[in-house]
């Protein structure tokens, strides 16, 4: 599925067994071919049949900024450029995420500001002094903190296996490359806010890893 279209066919769903008891902001990050699009997909599906209110969206985005980032990542505008489009798609998402959270709803983001560190961060090595902190100083001051965010952790040959035989490779599906967002991805996990997830399981197992940390950390905050 295109993510182009995919804040429109998000789904809330409310059913009347199950009273929604979980909330927040929730983001999947992972190296492309870790799976995050299908078990984000999974997660937010099984939620909303158990009665959850759930909005599952990602970027870049089903916006024109989204489309922006997209050109920048098969014609090369440079790390610079690069990075802030990313941010402006980032920074133009934020209404959206933020008017579901105020909600109540459960709101499931593929790929978010992590994303930016652990990719620009590697693009822009040898470019700014300390990437990733440069970019985190652009970000915070607007964007919506995660409560939870849930690294998809593959070793990236097996990343790349994955997605071997996709039309639309991107330019930045490159083993080299690759481990270097890779070992981003390690570092940034290590704040409190992450939770980490063996990817090398299969869909199924990956979701349901997801929606006992999801659980687990949302029901804890909100009680
Ligand atoms: P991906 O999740 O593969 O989206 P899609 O398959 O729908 O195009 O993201 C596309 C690529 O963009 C992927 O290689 C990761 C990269 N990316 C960044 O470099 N920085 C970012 O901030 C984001 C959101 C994505």
């Amino acid at each position: 599925m295109r993510r182009a279209t995919r804040t429109a066919d998000a789904f809330i769903c409310a059913s009347p067994i199950a009273a929604a008891v979980l909330k927040g902001f929730v983001t999947f990050e992972g190296i492309d071919g870790s799976g995050k699009t299908t078990v984000s997909r999974l997660v937010a599906e099984t939620l909303a049949a158990r009665g959850e209110k759930v909005f599952w969206t990602g970027e870049p985005t089903h916006l024109w900024t989204g489309e922006a980032v997209r050109r920048a990542y098969h014609d090369d505008v440079g790390p610079v450029a690069e990075s802030f489009l990313f941010l402006a798609d980032r920074a133009a998402h934020q209404e959206e995420i933020r008017r579901h959270v105020g909600a109540g709803e459960l709101v499931l983001c593929d790929r978010y500001t992590d994303s930016t560190y652990a990719y620009q961060g590697a693009r822009l090595e040898g470019v700014v002094d300390r990437p990733i902190a440069f970019l985190r100083q652009v970000t915070r001051p607007w964007a919506v903190t995660p409560d939870l965010t849930l690294l998809l952790r593959v070793p990236p040959e097996t990343g790349l296996r994955r997605i071997a035989g996709r039309p639309d490779r991107v330019r930045f599906e490159e083993l080299r490359f690759l481990r270097r967002v890779a070992k981003n991805y390690d570092g940034l996990s290590k704040s409190r806010r992450y939770a980490i997830l063996d990817a090398r399981e299969t869909k199924d197992a990956v979701a349901a890893q997801a929606i006992v940390v999801i659980e687990r950390r949302l029901r804890a905050r909100h009680r």
